[in-house]
C-alpha cells in the first residue's frame, strides 16, 4: 500500500536572537516572569530585510539536501504561514522560484500554529490519492511583523523561523500512520490579529479616505482562556488519533508539539505518559513560531540523531481559530 514517509528534514532560525533581557529593555516585563510562566528564555527575530519566504526557502532547501534531491525532483511546494510575504501571490509560489523550480504546484495553507499539522494531513490525503510522489511541506512565519512591541501579554510569546520536510510517497511500511483535524470558528475573539497589514479585512478599507487603518498588524490574545481550551482539546485530539489509528499509547516514542508554552506541553506529554526526554522542546530557544514549531521541534530531535527508524511520533498543536490537530507517524528514514 502507498504510504507517505518523510525522506528530508530542515529548519531554519534568524540570525539575530531577543534574550529575555532584551525584551524587559523595551516592555514591562522580566526573564523570571517570561521563563516561569512560558519556559521561554529567548526568541530569534527576521531581519530587516529577510522575509518569511527567505526562511522557508532556507529551511526547504536544507529538507531537499537532508533528502538527496534538487527542486527538480518535486512535485509540489505547500507552504503554511499566518504571515505571508504578501496577500498574494502565495508564499508557496516565491519560494518555488527561489529555489529554481518552475511548472509544478505551489500553494499556502492557513491554519496559524496548526498549519503544519494541517499542512501534513492535506498531502499526505493527496499522496494517497495517487496525486504527488513528492512534496516539499514548509512552516515558516515572522511573527514578530505582527507583534505589539508594548503588548506584554503577547510579545514575549513569540518568534520567527521555519521548519521543513520532503514528503514521499511509495509502497514501503512506515510513514504518516494518519491525522486528525478540528476546528471551532467560535472562538475567533480569543486569539486573533485583526488589523494585519497589508491585509483584506474591513479595517482596512482603503475607500475610506479618513482612515489610517491600514496599519500595524497586532496579535491580540485572552492568554489564560486559549491556555485552559488547549489544554484540553490538545489532551482530547492526542487521544482520539491514537484511538483512530489503533496505536497504544504505550508504543509512542515523541510527542513532537506546538510549542506555545511549556505547561501547556508538559499537560499533554503526562496525558500520555511519556517523560519529558520523549517530548521535543525547543520552546526556551525558539518561543512560539507558529506554524513553524512543530517541524522546527521535529528538525531538533532528528539533527541530535535522537529519532530511530521504527519509532512512533505523536505531532500535535493548537491555534487560533481555534483549529487543532494532530498527525501520527512511524519514522521510516
Ligand atoms: O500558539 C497559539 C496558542 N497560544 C497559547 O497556547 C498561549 C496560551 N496562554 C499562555 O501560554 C498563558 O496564558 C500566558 C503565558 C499567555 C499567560 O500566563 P498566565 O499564567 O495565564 O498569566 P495571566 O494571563 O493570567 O496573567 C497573570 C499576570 C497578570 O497580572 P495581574 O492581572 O495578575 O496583576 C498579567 O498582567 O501576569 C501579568 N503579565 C505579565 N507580567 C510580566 C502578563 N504578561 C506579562 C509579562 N511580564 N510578559
Amino acid at each position: 500500500m502507498m504510504q507517505t514517509h518523510i525522506i528530508g528534514v530542515g529548519g531554519y532560525l534568524p540570525e539575530h536572537v531577543m534574550s529575555n533581557d532584551d525584551l524587559a529593555k523595551v516592555v514591562d516585563t522580566s526573564d523570571e516572569w517570561i521563563r516561569e510562566r512560558t519556559g521561554i528564555t529567548q526568541r530569534h527575530i527576521i531581519a530587516k530585510d529577510e522575509y518569511t519566504s527567505d526562511l522557508a526557502t532556507r529551511a526547504g532547501a536544507q529538507a531537499l539536501e537532508d533528502a538527496g534531491l534538487s527542486i527538480n525532483d518535486i512535485d509540489a511546494i505547500v507552504v503554511a504561514t499566518t504571515t505571508p510575504d504578501m496577500i498574494f501571490p502565495s508564499t508557496a509560489s516565491m519560494v518555488q522560484h527561489k529555489l529554481g523550480g518552475k511548472g509544478f504546484p505551489a500553494w499556502d495553507i492557513q491554519a496559524v500554529c496548526s498549519g503544519f499539522v494541517y499542512g501534513l494531513a492535506q498531502v499526505d490525503g493527496m499522496m494517497r490519492g495517487g496525486m504527488f510522489q513528492r512534496v516539499l511541506l514548509i512552516g515558516a512565519e515572522s511573527m514578530s511583523r505582527i507583534l505589539d512591541w508594548q503588548d506584554r501579554n503577547t510579545c514575549v510569546l513569540f518568534g520567527d523561523g521555519a521548519g521543513a520536510v520532503v514528503l514521499e510517497s511509495r509502497d514501503d511500511e512506515g510513514g504518516i500512520i494518519g491525522s486528525v483535524l478540528h476546528c471551532d470558528g467560535s472562538y475567533r475573539d480569543l486569539l486573533l490579529a485583526k488589523h494585519a497589514h497589508p491585509g483584506a479585512s474591513p479595517h482596512n478599507n482603503r475607500l475610506d479616505l479618513n482612515t489610517d487603518a491600514a496599519g500595524v498588524a497586532a496579535v491580540e490574545m485572552k492568554g489564560n482562556e486559549v491556555f485552559r481550551f488547549a489544554v484540553t482539546k490538545l489532551g482530547e485530539v492526542v487521544k482520539e488519533v491514537l484511538e483512530k489509528y489503533d496505536v497504544q499509547q504505550s508504543e509512542l516514542d515523541w510527542l513532537v508539539p506546538h510549542q506555545a508554552n511549556i505547561r501547556i506541553l508538559n499537560a499533554t506529554a503526562k496525558k500520555l505518559g511519556l517523560s519529558t526526554e520523549q517530548v521535543a522542546l525547543t520552546v526556551a530557544k525558539h518561543a512560539n513560531t507558529s506554524a513553524a514549531s512543530v517541524p522546527l521541534a521535529l528538525n531538533d530531535i532528528y539533527r541530535a540523531g535522537k529519532v530511530k527508524k521504527g519509532q512512533v511520533l505523536l505531532l500535535e498543536a493548537f491555534a487560533g481559530g481555534f483549529a487543532w490537530g494532530a498527525n501520527l507517524v512511524r519514522w521510516s528514514k
